[in-house]
């Protein structure tokens, strides 16, 4: 007889006939889960085992598919729509996946709060706190949030009734790891149950033209849980994250069916909520230190310029290998630019601890970084600072390369533009094949270094 389970790992979804210690998909030890089988498609669909006959369909030339133009739903929230690439599309299904405590919560209640205060129709399923917690937390967001209407729901049969009832225009269920499907036996959050549930919503939500954010937690190696699975099935997937301490946010998308994935939404926790930063980068410049160690990155956002600063500390190490601690920036990344540096006119640093830090906790993913990281490790070892006579600090951008070299990086002009907002003039950065006003171009990252260090001995010298 057919055995009607099959055991899944719920760490990556492979799935094995026998139970094991050790998955053969992934590696990972103790994660195979006993689970149903996937129900056999129905009849009309032809089933992977019987190879029922289907009915051949008929394609159509995109041309003549018909495409009503939908209009997107806007959230409200500037920086989130942006993110979203202008909003949220009817009948689509975005994932929002972060560590615990970001504010995940607060920023979906915000949204729907702001889309029922705009007369849309909105539905908040909690799964995982009571009403009168989610009312607790819309009583400090406004009175937009107070109007949403609020079930407390795990069980995905009911949740999916309400949505073919209600039909909103707009839901988000919180979190999707709380669902739990009764035909199946794994618990609320393993893979089974999280790809089970993600599924059938998808399905609802299509057909009634609901937008819906599915709230997933986060692994401790920073994944979105139901692993990978999910992020094929959703059209977008935003991550928000930050350190909880500190009140910045920063909002991004992964992927996106309906816009770029490279814009990135800034946020400050407060008492009322989260309060889109409008210029993040006047508030980093603002924070900027002057002392031995700092420079300002001008780094890109998404499509957006920002200005970050770039700290270092390097202290003798007592341990071998020494540390190297790097936040905010790829440590692959920072291991490169040390070597770089011993071999090409900077300090070799094979005795000392190296921390790389990008101030206000945010993360800063290009390579355009590499020579700010450099400037900030050499000032910090050399003990002077980068700032000028009159205390404003050195800006800088380009991409280190094996050789030396600095390479040039995409939208030189506008992280140009950004400095010259600020008065921060002129930025160091590779040669670009015309010259830019304000840039002040060097070939290799020799030559920055002695720019940088010029800089240093004029401003003692005045
Ligand atoms: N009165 C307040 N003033 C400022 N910040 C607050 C206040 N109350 C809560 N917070 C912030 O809101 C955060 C919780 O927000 P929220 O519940 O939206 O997070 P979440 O990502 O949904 O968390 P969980 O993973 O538990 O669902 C807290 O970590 C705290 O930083
Ligand atoms: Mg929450």
């Amino acid at each position: 007889m057919a055995r009607n389970t099959a055991y899944v790992c719920q760490s990556c979804g492979h799935e094995a006939l026998r139970w094991g210690g050790q998955c053969a998909g992934c590696g990972e030890w103790n994660t195979l889960v006993e689970a149903p089988k996937e129900a056999p498609a129905a009849p009309a669909g032809g089933g992977r085992l019987g190879r029922a006959k289907g009915a051949a369909a008929k394609p159509v030339a995109l041309r003549d598919v018909s495409a009503p133009a939908t209009e997107r739903h806007f959230t409200g929230i500037a920086e989130l729509d942006r993110v979203l690439g202008g909003g949220l599309v009817p009948g689509s299904l975005v994932l929002l996946g972060g560590s615990p405590g970001i504010g995940k919560s607060t920023l979906t209640g915000m949204a729907l709060g702001n889309m029922a205060a705009a007369g849309r129709k909105t539905l908040y399923v909690s799964g995982e706190e009571s009403a009168a917690q989610v009312r607790m937390r819309a009583q400090r967001l406004g009175d937009g949030a107070l109007s949403v209407p609020v079930i407390t729901e795990t069980s995905l049969e009911n949740v999916l009734a309400t949505l073919e009832a209600e039909r909103p225009d707009a839901c988000v269920i919180d979190s999707i790891q709380t669902l739990h499907s009764q035909g199946m036996t794994g618990a609320p959050g393993s893979v089974g149950q999280v790809r089970e549930a993600a599924n059938a919503i998808l399905e609802v939500a299509k057909r009634i033209g609901s937008a819906v954010i599915l709230v997933g937690h986060v692994t401790k190696e920073g994944a979105v849980a139901g692993p990978r699975v999910l992020e094929h099935l959703v059209d977008c997937v935003l991550f928000f994250e930050g350190e909880r301490e500190r009140s910045f946010r920063t909002l991004r998308a992964l992927k996106n069916r309906f816009g770029a994935t490279s814009e990135v939404g800034v946020f400050e926790m407060r008492g009322g909520g989260l309060v889109e930063v409008e210029d993040p980068s006047a508030r980093f410049v603002g924070e900027a230190s002057t002392a031995a160690g700092s420079c300002v990155l001008c780094s890109m956002e998404g499509t957006r310029p920002l200005l970050v600063e770039v700290q270092a500390l390097v202290a003798p190490t007592e341990i071998v290998p020494p540390r190297r601690v790097a936040n905010g920036v790829d440590r692959n990344r920072l291991a490169m630019i040390l070597a770089v540096l011993a071999r090409h006119g900077g300090p070799g640093l094979a005795s000392a601890d190296v921390f790389v830090n990008i101030a206000g906790g945010v993360r800063v993913d290009e390579p355009g970084a590499d020579l700010a990281v450099a400037l900030a490790v050499v000032s910090a070892h050399r003990g002077e600072p980068l700032a000028d006579v009159s205390g404003s600090p050195l800006a800088c951008f380009g991409e280190v390369g094996l050789t030396g070299e600095l390479r040039s990086v995409g939208h030189a002009d506008r992280r140009l533009a950004e400095a010259s907002k600020f008065g921060l003039a002129p930025v160091l950065g590779p040669v670009e094949r015309e010259p830019i006003k304000g840039l002040s171009p060097h070939a290799t990252i020799r030559a920055a270094l002695s720019a940088a260090c010029e800089r240093h001995s004029s401003a003692r010298a005045a």
